[in-house]
């Protein structure tokens, strides 16, 4: 701990390697004021490396956070004003050698590091143990531990999802882009999440307290948007590219040569679905590539009309899923999180909703909607109560529910 002695401050690395970032945030959150410094964080993309396969490969993510990591957080670590300097430790101690023997490149990246790089001023260490894909959270996993034991503090595992649900509760200091206050949300709250592999509505009745009620039967939200974009000729991620189109076809006043389906916008229930979205997509390019109608010339009207559209279809059903469910549950607040939410019109759709309704809206910064470590760098503060030894063997989760489904 390293300030005031009542309400000491509390430093958390925060680490992520659930998919195709490898990610790294160090904060310190004020025991006092409960504002969140923001000392270095540092976002490292693979998707040059997963453009050519369309998606992310897991393996390839996995090899990739292996020689990533140690860069990234020796970026973050010399944002927090921390130097290489002659360490205490001279050389990566057993328990941590045996933690890395599956990640021979990390492994070799580490020996160095340690001795390099003296142990700097962190309570513990946060890290994403679920969901994502194994082999890439493993690696996460290992290198948390491996730290944890050269540099003697514990870790807190943490779910990806908690991470995008907590991320929305600061809001930026006027003028500033690395303190953050507490937003105070009211509670009960519904919890929207819209990434690349998850759409649900979660109830909240507290931090901590999740139970899922409504959830996707096929595709994820961000992942129709990757399919869509990658049927219309555009590069992964396609979620920023159909928004970007989207964004010029309603400037031009450009519409679809056909109108989409909302699926399961009348459904009764919270639940969501896709995959027919993007089927319909297929067979609308596939009737216009017969009738010649070519979608090759990059920026053509006719995907710029497809990307409004599936970006109306998709919305027209968030915005009907979250009227249906605010209703039902009577709740203060939405808190929203996922990388799906750097989408422009998504967010003021929703910010309209919630005007609509009288209740209150929390919304990441849109930089903080895709992966990042700050968010679980949050999610570990929140959950320190539950940080173990670093020589706690974690596993990973490819499949971790936020909570039980509420019914
Ligand atoms: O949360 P995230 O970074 O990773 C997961 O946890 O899945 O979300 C990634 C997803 C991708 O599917 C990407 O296409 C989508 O977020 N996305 C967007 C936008 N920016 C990222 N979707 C729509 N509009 C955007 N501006
Ligand atoms: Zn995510």
């Amino acid at each position: 701990m390293n300030s005031a002695q009542n309400n000491p401050a509390i430093r958390v690395l925060g680490i992520e390697t659930s998919c195709d970032e490898t990610a790294i945030s160090l904060i310190e959150v004020d025991g006092a004021t409960r504002k969140v410094r923001v000392l270095g964080n540092t976002v490292h993309s693979q998707i040059d490396q997963h453009v050519p396969h369309g998606g992310v490969f897991p393996m390839l993510a996995k090899r990739e956070h292996q020689t990533n990591l140690v860069p990234v957080l020796q970026k973050t670590l010399a944002q927090a004003g921390y130097k290489p300097a002659a360490s205490a430790v001279t050389a990566l101690p057993a328990e941590a050698e045996a933690v890395l023997a599956r990640e021979p490149e990390l492994l070799a990246l580490m020996r160095p590091f340690i001795v390099e790089m003296p142990r700097p001023d962190i309570d513990f260490i946060s890290v994403t143990v679920g969901p994502g894909l194994e082999p890439a959270l493993w690696v996460g996993i290992n290198f948390a531990r491996a730290l944890g034991i050269v540099w003697n503090i514990p870790v807190v595992p943490c779910n990806h999802m908690e991470g995008h649900i907590v991320t929305g509760l600061i809001k930026p200091d006027a003028g500033s882009t690395t303190a953050f206050s507490g937003a105070m949300a009211k509670f009960p709250a519904l919890s929207l999440l819209i990434s690349g592999g998850h759409t649900q509505i979660v109830l909240m009745e507290k931090i901590g307290s999740y139970k899922i009620a409504g959830d996707t039967r096929d595709d994820a939200i961000g992942e129709c948007f990757d399919k869509v974009a990658r049927m219309l000729g555009l590069a992964y991620p396609g979620g920023p590219k159909i928004s970007k189109l989207a964004a010029e076809a309603r400037g031009q006043n450009i519409q679809s040569p056909e109108p989409l389906p909302r699926p399961m916008i009348d459904s009764g229930d919270l639940d969501f679905s896709f995959s027919g979205l993007k089927t319909a997509v297929l067979y609308l390019t596939k009737r216009l590539a017969e009738k010649s109608a070519s979608l090759d010339a990059p920026n053509d009207t006719i995907r710029k009309g497809i990307c409004r559209e599936v970006e109306d279809a998709v919305t027209d059903v968030v915005v009907a899923k979250m009227r249906a469910a605010i209703e039902r549950f009577g709740v203060e607040s939405i808190i929203v999180g996922g990388g799906v939410i750097a989408n422009t019109h998504i967010r003021q759709a929703l910010e309209r909703l919630a005007e609509e309704c009288s209740i209150g809206i929390f919304l990441p910064q849109v930089d903080h909607s895709t992966d990042n470590g700050l968010m679980i760098a949050l999610a570990g503060y929140f959950n320190r109560k539950s940080a173990v030894p670093a020589s706690t063997a974690l596993k990973a989760a490819g499949t971790m529910p936020i909570g039980p489904r509420a019914f």
